[in-house]
């Protein structure tokens, strides 16, 4: 349609029309699973108003959505089609590694490819929006949602964020196979108050914009359709009715024209965070602040006629939303095609078809991190070996967001080793269970499995140690439950279940030779997993084809190469834990100064476990010491820091060399490191490669005392190595 038919459209529609736009309902209200009576009537979801909806979420399926669409339609004044939203976080039935595990394998364009598949599999089930990329900057390991970002890093996360957006949403949105993408949660959610979901977020406001706003920008900037608000407040006003944040920053100063969506029932809890006195008030800040879809609450919908009406609303607030809400669906070609890609055929045929399982099990691979290896892995091929834990049988390991992929579409551990020659030497036993009663979880559709008794319990463990006792070696896969991580799901102890720890203990002392696979959303406390395992694979929650890259990765047929994209603490006590900290006036380096009066504990180093960047490899990597093809530059000049890397190892191997700058003394200080560029290099035993850094203006701006972007004439120093505690340095001037 053209914007002239669009804005003509617009100008045809009654009040009604235009706010009932506004409101998005769930899928059921529209399959008859949940109806517009009762407590849903007095939320605002009348049938009438659910008649003239904007759009829906959570509905699935070719079929089922094009039914729904023909019948809205049908009713439907102006026959303005639904749009059709769902959270598809890391994949819809093929799925992929949880994207804290997406960020470990430092390869954006690999996300990049993974979206894309997504994508295709959500619109041809009749999809035309996904909530994702989820960009928020974490550093807090306690906040469960950590598992949804890809970490602590401003520049890899911006770089992630653009790659999804391109994924999902490629150059155009009418061209088949592609949904438009959802930036969230706008803004500063990954930094609630002591790591508990929907806390409060006290950021600076140059912390806020330095640390959490770039890849939100990132993301904006490659074209993203729509942003989401998030839960929290920002400088005490919940950034849902906050228009500071929703108009000078969003759309002023990131340059934001698409589609802003609230967070589920987001508008409804501005009034419990005390931001006003009721749902009235609520819609009047909602729709100030510029929200421009209300997700589930039927506050636009009950009250802006009437606010409009008394004058208390200007109509050209509403206005302002529902065209861009057309001008969404019009980009997506609904006006002329409301159907889009829904097709059960395509569904049939691209669903889980191998290419995608293919790069589920690539995507998964190259998430993995060697985090310890006394040479107990890669597996030594003809030895016996017992592999125990409750992640041995256990199906899914796709993350809590997979709430469309089907365990029963997931390969087990035991049936990935199954269909191996590794299978002719293997034993299995659960020894416990995920959760040995510890607690009760909730998922989006299904119910807790059944506790063992106490007796079957102490069979299982006991089994396991006997399989321990007589084996060469042992993997042990342990980890969270994957309803463990993800929304509302903090957690004050950063652990896996005790009774996980118990196998651990009674696993290692009768067996010397363990390499433990651990599955989890988030980084966690294993400094005695570490200490008691011969090897530590950190697997992430892998998606689809986890279990058969594991093997890949064990079995020495792939070589590991993933990287943390955030810290693994020391201990929960030392969290919030990142890399790209500051210096302070009192910096302790461990073992070197004796001064009691430094920024440091009494009782654990200021390190963490395993830090940002971090991964180890089957061979071994040698890096040069840094050289400068030139120590000073002035504005607009560039300088190089190179490095020779060398596989000094005896099998192939990938090492991503990451570039990273600090600037010495600035106008507001800066972080002793910070992320600036990296390359992963794949390299033969004996081969070695030049890897050079062009270093510009561009990686040496930041928001400085100005309240700008931009660099500052000083000292620098340059580091380049294998992980961001690397001291392999150089300095240099700008001039
Ligand atoms: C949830 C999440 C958000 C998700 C939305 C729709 O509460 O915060 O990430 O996209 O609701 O499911």
């Amino acid at each position: 349609m053209t914007e002239q038919k669009l804005k003509e459209l617009l100008q045809d529609m009654t009040l009604e029309e235009k706010v009932n736009q506004m409101l998005q309902v769930a899928g059921g209200f529209f399959t008859g699973d949940m109806m517009a009576m009762g407590p849903m009537a007095e939320k605002g979801f009348t049938e009438e108003n659910v008649s003239k909806a904007g759009s829906a979420l959570g509905a699935l399926g070719a079929e089922k959505l094009k039914k729904i669409q023909k019948e809205f339609m049908e009713k439907h004044p102006h026959k303005v089609p639904l749009l059709f939203m769902l959270d598809v976080i890391n994949g819809l039935k093929t799925v992929f590694p949880v994207p804290l595990g997406q960020g470990a394998t430092f390869e954006p364009e690999l996300s990049e490819r993974c979206a894309q598949v997504a994508a295709k599999e959500a619109a041809v089930s009749g999809l035309h929006v996904t909530f994702s990329p989820m960009v928020d900057l974490v550093r807090d390991a306690r906040w469960g949602r950590v598992m949804e970002s890809t970490g602590e890093d401003p520049y890899l996360n911006s770089l992630f964020s653009a790659a999804m957006v391109r994924g999902y949403q490629g150059e155009d949105l009418r061209e088949p196979y592609h949904v438009a993408a959802c930036v969230k949660h706008f803004a500063g959610y990954g930094a609630p108050t002591a790591g508990r979901d929907y806390n409060t977020v006290e950021l600076s406001r140059h912390t806020f914009k330095e640390f959490y706003l770039p890849a939100y920008q990132a993301g904006i900037d490659a074209g993203a359709a729509l942003v989401m608000t998030s839960f929290n407040t920002v400088d005490g006003v919940p950034a849902t009715g906050n228009r500071w944040l929703m108009r000078d920053v969003l759309r002023g100063e990131m340059g934001f024209d698409g589609v802003l969506i609230s967070d589920w029932a987001a508008i409804e809890e501005i009034i419990y965070h005390g931001y006003c006195a009721d749902r009235k008030e609520a819609a009047v800040r909602a729709v100030q602040a510029g929200v421009d879809i209300d997700m589930m609450t039927g506050i636009y919908s009950e009250n802006l006629c009437n606010l409009v009406r008394d004058g208390k609303v200007s109509e050209a607030l509403v206005d302002e939303a529902v065209y861009r809400i057309l001008e969404l669906k019009n980009k997506l070609g609904l006006f002329e095609n409301p159907y889009k890609d829904a097709d059960e055929e395509k569904e049939k045929e691209v669903i889980l078809c191998s290419a995608h399982r293919e790069l589920a099990r690539e995507a998964a691979r190259k998430s993995f991190v060697l985090l310890k290896n006394d040479g107990a892995l890669p597996l030594v091929k003809g030895k016996k070996v017992a592999y125990l834990g409750p992640y041995v049988e256990n199906r899914n390991m796709m993350g809590s967001w997979s709430i469309v992929g089907e365990a029963k579409d997931v390969t087990t551990l035991k049936e990935a080793v199954m269909e191996r020659e590794e299978g002719k030497d293997a034993v299995f036993g659960p020894g416990c269970t995920l959760l040995g009663g510890e607690m009760k979880l909730e998922g989006f559709t299904e119910t807790m499995e059944e506790e063992p008794s106490a007796q079957e319990c102490q069979v299982m463990l006991e089994e396991a140690v006997e399989l321990a006792k007589g084996a060469d070696m042992v993997v042990l896969a342990l980890g969270e439950h994957r309803l463990q991580s993800g929304e509302a799901t903090s957690n004050a102890t950063i652990q896996i279940p005790k009774v996980q720890m118990e196998l651990l203990r009674k696993v290692c002392a009768v067996n010397g030779n363990v390499a433990v696979v651990l599955f989890s959303g988030r980084p966690l406390d294993i400094r005695e997993i570490s200490e008691k395992a011969q090897a530590v694979l950190q697997v992430w929650m892998p998606g689809t084809e986890g279990a058969r890259a594991i093997m890949d990765v064990l079995s020495g047929d792939y070589n590991p190469s993933g990287k943390l994209p955030m810290s693994f603490p020391y201990c929960v006590g030392q969290v919030p834990v990142h890399y790209n900290e500051y210096s302070t006036g009192r910096p302790h380096v461990e073992g070197k100064d004796k001064d009691r009066f430094r920024s440091k504990y009494l009782d654990i180093p200021n390190e963490p476990l395993y830090p940002f960047g971090y991964g180890k490899s089957y061979t071994r990597f040698a890096i040069s010491p840094v050289e400068m093809d030139k120590e000073r530059m002035k504005k607009g000049e560039t300088l190089q820091a190179s490095v020779n890397v060398k596989n000094v190892g005896d099998v192939a191997g990938t090492e991503t060399l990451q570039m990273y700058i600090r600037d010495i003394a600035a106008s507001v200080v800066r972080p002793v490191k910070e992320l600036k560029g990296f390359r992963k290099v794949t390299l033969e035993p004996g081969q070695e490669e030049k890897v050079c850094f062009e270093i510009g203006d561009r990686q040496l701006r930041f928001l400085t005392e100005n309240d700008r972007w931009e660099s500052e004439p000083g000292e620098f120093e340059v580091f380049v190595g294998a992980d961001s505690s690397t001291v392999n340095g150089a300095k240099f001037w700008l001039e």
